[in-house]
């Protein structure tokens, strides 16, 4: 390790949604662009990765795609640390199964209840990763990274979540810290609405960011944490930095996948690429970087969405043998 004071860099990515030709459905681009992102990261002299989730295609219903992702991230000159995103391990729960009927009433075509997060599927990825909420300090910066997606969910893992949050402020200080989740926390400010997922107007802000009262006791935690910098994707699209109650949030564009609502901001980003990021004792220097293949869909296959069990077809799949 290099003397105190000294610049040093880390890396920064998300939503790299890796696939296989061995599933119901494949996009190659999607790999090929991520593909060109490792390669630009791997000649980068980083010290560490951290990624922000959706590491996978379908990883919630494939264990496959946990190993695909694991080797390739093992394959970097340098460790990298992992959160889950929802295509990891299910999405954020809806309340109640009267909100699955208005769904259909109103013929949205979406299903997501049934592909709710379990607290079986996040210890299934952590035994991959390890685990989903995590904070350790390396030379002057404090790393802290969560599924915050699991608020208000009662699973097990939603009580770590808030212990681990609690605790920050008991932890050495350090001169920097860098927050990472896979969610917005809020889709302009804390103080947001709580939005109506059976309004179709309201229903894409619920289900990028997280709801109150957790997001404010969320935004609470991180403010008495010191956080500096916090980073977030999900979204695929990236915006101009935006500095609330002195912390940085990086809403990042997406190291694969397509970008999602970019008609909304004139400052939406949707490039694919990763954030390389300079520390010195002074600031950490946040500079994105295009990957250097930006290349469109090409011989795509399967559904888009969340298809439910019924409608995944594997007798389509490119290569056999197709994920059981
Ligand atoms: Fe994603
Ligand atoms: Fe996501």
């Amino acid at each position: 390790m290099s003397e105190k004071g000294e610049k040093w860099t880390f890396l920064h990515v998300n939503d790299s949604h890796m696939g296989t030709p061995r599933s119901f459905r494949f996009r190659p681009a999607v790999n090929r662009r991520w593909a060109a992102i490792k390669q630009q990261m791997a000649d980068t002299e980083a010290e560490l990765l951290i990624h922000g989730g959706d590491l996978t295609r379908d990883g919630d219903i494939h264990e496959f795609e946990y190993q695909q992702a694991q080797q390739d991230l093992e394959t970097l000159p340098f460790p990298s640390f992992v959160i889950p995103g929802n295509m990891d391990v299910g999405n954020k729960h809806t309340l109640v199964n009267g909100v699955k009927r208005k769904w259909e009433q109103r013929g949205l075509g979406w299903n997501d209840p049934d592909l709710n997060m379990t607290s079986e599927r996040l210890d299934l990825f952590a035994s991959w990763f390890g685990p989903i909420h995590w904070t350790f300090q390396h030379r002057d910066v404090r790393f802290t990274g969560f599924y915050a997606a699991v608020a208000g969910t009662g699973l097990p893992q939603e009580e770590r979540l808030w212990q681990m949050l609690e605790r920050l402020p008991q932890l050495p200080k350090t001169q920097h810290h860098v927050a990472m989740m896979h969610y917005w926390p809020f889709m302009e400010q804390p103080n947001d609405p709580a939005w109506d997922l059976t309004d179709p107007d309201q229903y894409d802000n619920w289900y990028f960011s997280i709801d109150p009262p957790h997001r404010q006791r969320l935004w609470d935690l991180l403010q008495k944490a010191g956080v500096d910098i916090l980073f977030c994707g999900h979204v695929h699209t990236g915006r101009s930095v935006q500095d609330v109650d002195g912390i940085r949030i990086y809403r990042t564009p997406a190291a694969g996948n397509t970008s999602q609502l970019a008609e909304r901001w004139t400052d939406a980003d949707t490039r694919f690429g990763f954030q390389r990021c300079e520390v010195t004792p002074s600031e950490i220097d946040v500079a994105f970087v295009p990957g250097n293949d930006q290349c469109d869909e090409f011989d795509s296959y399967g559904p888009m969405g969340h298809p439910s069990a019924e409608k995944r077809d594997y007798s389509i799949a490119r290569e056999q043998p197709a994920i059981q």
